[in-house]
């Protein structure tokens, strides 16, 4: 059986953890469909085109992975394209409490569509966006955290004007 699955996340920006996933679960699915929330409650540092382009390019060289945005409901989103699973990744337990009740709600919306946990390399296990935003921010080493792309987005837009 084809299955497409779909990695949602505000990817703000995408990380090596997040890479890390995607490749894991491109070798796991026929079809992975990378989708960007487009209007997420937090303000992002990225617009929704630059998470993409930054997206774009790591998964460039990956053939069954595709970069996407969406609005509004994610389920919505998964059944729009015939996507039968919803990948998350968790890296500690603290991300489980979250992760659970958004799968079960998931599941409540839409019982046909599963959520697949996946585990990113220990290597990535206490990396996230927003502590990559803050060192950037504050000047410190991202470097092997972010793919080089990412890392230049990020010195240029904290740059002193
Ligand atoms: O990278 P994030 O911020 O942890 O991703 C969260 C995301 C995008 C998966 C979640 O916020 C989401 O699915 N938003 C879309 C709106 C929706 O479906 N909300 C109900 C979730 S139960």
């Amino acid at each position: 059986m084809f299955t497409r699955a779909v990695y949602p996340g505000s990817f703000d920006p995408v990380t090596n953890g997040h890479i890390d996933l995607i490749q894991r679960s491109s070798a796991l699915f026929d079809e992975v469909v990378v989708a960007v929330l487009r209007n997420t409650e937090k303000t992002p540092l990225f617009t929704g085109e630059e998470r993409a382009e930054m997206l774009e390019q790591v998964a460039k060289d990956l053939k069954n992975v595709s970069v996407t945005s969406f609005a509004g409901l994610l389920v919505d989103f998964v059944a729009e394209i015939e996507a039968s699973v919803i990948i998350r990744g968790i890296r500690a337990i603290s991300d489980y409490e979250y992760e659970l009740q958004m799968a079960l709600m998931n599941r409540r919306l839409s019982s046909s569509i599963e959520t697949v946990f996946m585990l990113p390399a220990e290597a990535y296990s206490y990396l996230s966006s927003k502590l990559v935003k803050e060192i950037a921010q504050l000047g410190g080493s991202i470097h092997g955290l972010v793919p080089e792309d990412v890392e230049k987005r990020l010195s240029d837009k904290f740059r002193v004007k």
